[in-house]
């Protein structure tokens, strides 16, 4: 068989589902062993998307050799002209959002609104760094010595390993590639198994763009077979990782015997904080969008809230009130759809796994529990929105990761404990106060060990230009977005220029270049 370079006439056809190759070098091609995975809708799993190459080391291989081609033309070309190719990328993403955005819904299930914005967050990223294209700021610093100028210059690392998680199919592959891109490596990208055709979209966008061929390629299949290569590649120099803290680990541990730059992004367990003196309102508007947007599938989910006793019962009832009625859907067949399904099948069953732990545990189930396969949901993979009340911090569901739509609703005394509770697990990278005293506000703002905080708004929602990531197993210290994302992909260069006509002996020298 041969894989076609994908064609939107044949997109969505059930009875020839497109086949989706690798995209190396620039062309096209199918996995060396000819082997095939299924993409399929996880609202309908009748919904065949299409067929994506389910490559192997040599397929990796290969696209590491054409990366490492493609090296030494891009990395010349002037950053402003790398921007541009961005710009012009951008600008085609804009252009085809609709289709882009609905080509997710039906791959990752989360509803149009959302994949609107997943799409625009890779929209704003790729227009952001073309802007970087004319800064790359360095430094220019005054010589201890006389006639001697010195500065410091950013250059590429080399070749990127990039894998991509399959919650925000686009938006986070866009994190990385368009950060690595402006600073002049190349890229070697594998996108999740669920979630594959966002990343070819961006792909083609690029393609559509003018990118020379080679500095993008673009692997399909799985962790072991392609993901492992990658990041063992001695032509590989940088490896950047989004999903679980357990493969992060590994990521990490694989990136280590070559001292290879690894930028890690991994699990959270983010909370919301309500006072006694919040806008109870907004709040509850803040926990439900924080928990149940895109299915609680967001390494920023608010899982955990802590009520102030005081208005703890007041909250719940709104809160649960407001999950049970939370409509549950197909977003591309239903668009009063609020949360969509889980991604797949193995996800769903960590979600009930939890909702036993919880039970098990002795939290109260207060709204859902329980997936929804009967009707318009016998196709997919629905759980209804979960809330549990009465959790006590030091249970599972408070302190894990899961990923899904179940929120643990934590009773608290008072902002200290609050805070004491929201530190207390092993993630740091979201939180949130909701409040209407200014010195609460500003205390939990300083106390929460993480690398996000919201005041008055949930735990999700992050914007392009402020540094995103967080602390503890949330991540290895790096921050993707703004321009801490070009750390990650850049090597500082010091530079000293002697223009005196003779030695000058700096640490030595200087008393003596003093008179004048
Ligand atoms: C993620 O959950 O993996 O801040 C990324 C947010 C989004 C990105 C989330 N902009 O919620």
């Amino acid at each position: 068989m041969s894989a076609t370079a994908p064609r939107a006439d044949t997109r969505g056809d059930n009875a020839r589902p497109t086949a989706y190759g690798n995209y190396i070098g620039g062309e096209w091609v199918p996995a060396a062993s000819g082997k095939t995975l299924e993409n399929r809708n996880p609202a309908d799993t009748s919904d065949l998307i299409g067929t994506f190459a389910e490559s192997g080391p040599e397929d990796a291989e290969k696209a590491v050799a054409a990366a490492r081609e493609a090296f030494p033309r891009w990395r010349a070309l002037p950053a402003p002209k790398r921007g541009e190719i961005l710009y012009r990328a951008a600008e085609i993403l804009v252009r085809r959002k609709e289709e882009f955005s609905r080509d997710m819904t039906r791959e990752m299930g989360k509803v149009l609104p959302e994949t609107r914005g997943d799409v625009q967050e890779a929209i704003d990223m790729t227009y952001y760094m073309a802007g970087e294209g004319r800064r790359q700021f360095g430094q220019t610093t005054p010589s201890e010595l006389k006639d001697k100028f010195q500065m410091s210059v950013r250059m590429p690392v080399g070749i990127a390993g990039l894998i991509t998680p399959w919650n925000f199919p686009m938006a986070i592959p866009s994190w990385k590639m368009m950060p690595a891109l402006i600073v002049g490596n190349t890229v070697v990208i594998k996108p999740a198994s669920d979630t594959p055709l966002s990343v070819v979209n961006l792909v083609r966008a690029l393609d559509e763009a003018g990118l020379p061929k080679g500095v993008v390629n673009m692997v399909t299949g799985g962790g072991t077979r392609v993901g492992a290569p990658l990041m063992g590649h001695k032509d590989v120099h940088i490896v950047s990782f989004t999903g679980s803290t357990e493969v992060g680990r590994k990521v990490s541990e694989a990136c280590a015997p070559a001292f290879k730059h690894c930028h890690l992004e991994m699990g959270g367990k983010n909370i919301i904080m309500v006072m006694d003196d919040a806008r109870l309102d907004l709040a509850v508007d803040g926990a439900i969008w924080g928990g149940f947007g895109t299915t609680g599938q967001r390494c920023t989910a608010a899982s955990r809230v802590a009520v102030h006793k005081k208005v703890y019962r007041q909250f719940v009832n709104r809160f649960v009130e407001r999950a049970k009625a939370l409509k549950v859907g197909n977003g591309l067949a239903d668009a009063s759809a609020e949360m969509g399904p889980c991604v797949n099948e193995s996800q769903r069953a960590t979600v009930e796994k939890y909702v036993k732990v919880g039970r098990d545990e002795g939290a109260t189930l207060l709204a859902g529990g329980h997936r929804l396969d009967q009707g318009p949901y016998a196709k997919g993979w629905f759980h209804e929105a979960t809330l549990f009340g009465d959790v006590d911090p030091g249970m599972r569901i408070a302190r894990e990761e899961i990923f899904g739509p179940v929120v643990s609703v934590i009773p608290v005394d008072s902002l200290d404990q609050a805070i004491e509770v929201g530190n207390s697990v092993d993630y740091g990278l979201s939180a949130s106060i909701y409040t209407q005293d200014i010195n609460s506000a500003f205390r939990a703002m300083r106390d929460m060990y993480t690398g996000i905080f919201y005041v008055n708004a949930p735990t999700i929602g992050a914007e392009t230009h402020l540094p995103f990531g967080g602390t503890k197993n949330t991540g290895n210290g790096h921050r993707e977005a703004c321009v801490q994302a070009l750390e990650v992909f850049s090597e500082w260069k010091s530079i000293y220029v002697d223009y005196s006509g003779h030695l000058q002996r700096a640490q030595i020298d200087t008393e003596g270049s003093e008179s004048l």
